[in-house]
């Protein structure tokens, strides 16, 4: 997006100083919501930052605001439009920050998969997506009995789609998947690939329990088990938290797993002087690294989600320029059919949880 000139011509201390003033004349208008990956000079101007289940609940008790300013990526934005109050509107600072992995996922190929899977099991398989996924394969997922999860609540989503059918279809990450299969005590060999430009002989899946479409976060496989080691080995005793997106072979040999509020909680629970490696958004573990100077938190590699990134202070300022001219740019909008079972689908994940 071409920010107008006056916006580039500021400096930072102006940008700041001028949303400071923007915020200060929209009162309860806007809330500004930011995941914990955004950039500071983003994070520093939420009225709540969180993980992605707690924006969303935050979202729907946004009961003031005729406008969600969202910082973080489409998938979340979507989810705000789709739960906030009627008449409330998402506006995304930076238009075009899509998560990757939620794009690995369209509709036309995981109706394929379901068509397979559920000839396999008729009326024995239910679909769970991870909120990291567009709101067509999450009304996709409301059509078909099943839910949403998040990294903070996909062991309880699995519970919850268990004690329903014999079988789930885990979209898009292959890897929260896993590693939540494994947790949830379902056998290596119990647990399927599906691989929408290859898919697999079905006859093949026949004995799985999980089948989990082969999508990943660039951000989380980065780390490695040689990462860990070097870290272990730089800082014997060190903690190693990482991301459930994670591959499995790295959140074997961490010490926590857990979504970024999980994250952030085991880092403050840490002893004083503890050593801790963090496999997450590079930009969360520099907030950390800062915010607990008695402790020494590193990062496990660095990994940057770019995507995330794309929202700045000025492009954050242009946003709330545009709602005070009565001209809001960047605005999330949803076709009703697909808000409605994509809400069907969110619901089910908010009371399991
Ligand atoms: P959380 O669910 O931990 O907020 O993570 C969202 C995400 O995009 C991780 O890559
Ligand atoms: Fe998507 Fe990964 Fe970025 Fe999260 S960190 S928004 S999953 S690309």
């Amino acid at each position: 997006m071409n920010l107008p000139a006056y916006i580039s011509a500021y400096s930072d201390e102006e940008v700041f100083a001028h949303i400071e003033q923007a915020k200060r004349q929209l009162g309860s208008d806007v809330t500004i919501l930011a995941h914990y990956y955004q950039r500071d000079e983003v994070v520093r101007f939420a009225d709540f930052q969180g993980d992605s289940l707690e924006l969303s609940r935050q979202a729907a008790r946004a009961t003031q605001a005729k406008y969600i300013v969202f910082c973080g990526v489409t998938f979340m934005s979507e989810t705000a439009a789709i739960l906030c109050q009627p008449g409330t509107i998402v506006i995304q600072p930076a238009a075009a920050a899509l998560c990757p992995m939620a794009q690995m996922a369209d509709v036309e190929g995981v109706s394929a998969a379901w068509g397979a899977l559920s000839a396999l099991w008729p009326n024995d398989i239910i679909p769970i997506t991870y909120q990291n996924s567009t709101a067509d394969v999450k009304a996709f997922v409301g059509q078909k009995d099943g839910a949403v999860c998040t990294s903070a609540n996909a062991e309880r989503l699995f519970r919850w789609a268990f004690a329903r059918r014999k079988h789930i279809l885990f979209i898009p990450d292959e890897h929260l998947g896993t590693n939540t299969a494994l947790a949830y005590g379902i056998k290596r060999e119990e647990i399927g690939l599906w691989d929408p430009l290859e898919p697999p002989a079905i006859e093949t899946l026949r004995n799985c329990r999980v089948v989990v479409w082969k999508g990943y976060c660039h951000v989380h496989t980065h780390f490695s088990v040689q990462d860990v080691a070097r870290g272990k080995s730089l800082h014997p005793g060190a903690l190693v938290v990482v991301h459930p997106e994670c591959r499995h072979e790295v959140v074997e040999l961490a010490d926590v797993v857990g979504s970024t509020s999980g994250i952030i909680r085991a880092v403050e629970q840490a002893p004083t002087g503890a050593v801790i490696y963090v496999g997450t958004e590079w930009h969360l573990v520099n907030r950390l690294h800062y915010m607990h100077p008695d402790k020494l938190v590193l990062p496990l590699r660095r990994s940057v989600c770019s995507t995330m990134a794309m929202t700045n202070a000025r492009n954050l300022l242009y946003a709330l320029h545009g709602i005070s001219a009565g001209r809001p740019q960047g605005i999330i909008s949803i076709d009703e059919a697909t808000a409605h079972w994509a809400r069907v689908a969110l619901e089910r994940m908010l009371e399991a949880s």
